[in-house]
């Protein structure tokens, strides 16, 4: 099948102004995005994802390397008419209306009055601003311009949607609603390649992620896969005495005990030992209140990975 994004080799350097060095942004990137899946790309701030995502979309001259977007070389109309695009910093013109904005757009793609009229009020219900639709950008708050930028990459209904962090602005509930748009657009077969920091809301709705640090990926594959399965169990107990915990302490590392309160959390490595765990609790006299498995979460991988270097 053809890939939605293919990258190889992609590299871009920035070069330097008056006499002072070059910037690597992007070393030698490798990536393939399949078509139909919610693809998390992370990294830090400065890692090179921006400059990414601009030479896929033809906005940025690579230095280096290949890509393609759906077998079309990166740039090519071919493969820019079927992207929407929601870019990290973004201005609209502030005296368009929403409804007149989403035209713009949606004529600029190469869609008829027509079909960009009669689409325009679903597009814009779905971000969540059906009642702002006559309203200028410029009374816009920041959450309304991510949401109505949001509108805009996908007025013409594009099989590849790339966001630069569209939630950085939005509030929880907002946040939600874009995470619902991305999952249903994905049940419709669409592809969604996503920027992000907020880990916890890429665990929600990517399937795979790639984890970039100075410009090349150190760690890419399903997150289920990534992620240790178990990483600790919390456990809340009467009666759990410094003898019980001490011998707990053999079948995996006490990371806190609060004798007081009655909880006590140990690091495991493998989920096979929680029956032994539990046995162990009842048998030393506790009397279990709870005993909850954890996995590791996207942002403890996060840190594994790019902070403590284990690959
Ligand atoms: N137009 C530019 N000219 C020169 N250097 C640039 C330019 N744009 C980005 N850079 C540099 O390239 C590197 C990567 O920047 P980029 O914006 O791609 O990172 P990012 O991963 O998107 O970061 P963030 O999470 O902060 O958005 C940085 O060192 C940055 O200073
Ligand atoms: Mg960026």
């Amino acid at each position: 099948m053809t890939a939605a994004i293919d990258a190889q080799g992609l590299r871009k350097v920035y070069r330097g102004r008056r006499r002072r060095p070059g910037t690597v942004a992007v070393d030698s990137l490798d990536l393939r995005v399949e078509p139909g899946e919610v693809f998390g790309f992370l990294g830090r701030n400065g890692a090179g994802k921006t400059t990414a995502v601009m030479m896929l979309l033809g906005c940025v001259a690579p230095t280096a390397g290949d890509a393609t977007v759906f077998g079309e070389p990166i740039g090519a109309p071919a493969s820019r008419s079927r992207v929407g695009f929601l870019p990290e910093k973004f201005r609209f013109h502030e005296f368009l209306t929403a409804r007149e904005l989403l035209m713009f757009h949606g004529r600029l793609a190469g869609m008829s009055r027509e079909a960009c009229a009669a689409r325009i009020p679903d597009v814009l219900d779905l971000v969540g601003l059906g009642d702002a639709i006559d309203k200028q950008v410029r009374e816009f708050s920041k959450g309304m311009q991510q949401r109505v930028g949001l509108g805009q990459a996908l007025i013409a209904d594009p099989d590849l949607l790339v966001l630069d962090e569209p939630t950085s602005a939005l509030d929880p509930l907002g946040r939600r609603d874009v995470r619902d748009v991305l999952l249903r657009l994905k049940a419709e077969g669409k592809t969604v390649f996503l920027n992000s920091h907020l880990l916890s809301e890429v665990e929600l709705c990517c399937d795979r992620v790639a984890i970039l640090d100075h410009g090349r990926v150190l760690r890419q594959g399903p997150i289920d896969e990534l992620l240790h399965s178990i990483m600790r169990v919390d456990i809340r107990a009467d009666g759990l005495t410094a003898s019980l915990v001490e011998a707990l302490g053999t079948r995996g590392s006490v990371e806190t005990w609060d004798e007081g309160a009655g909880t006590l959390r140990i690091g495991v490595a493998d989920p096979d030992v929680i029956p032994g765990l539990t046995r162990a609790l009842v048998d030393g006299g506790a009397d279990v209140h709870s005993i909850v498995p954890h996995r590791e979460s996207l942002e403890e991988f996060f840190v594994r990975v790019v902070q403590d270097g284990d690959l």
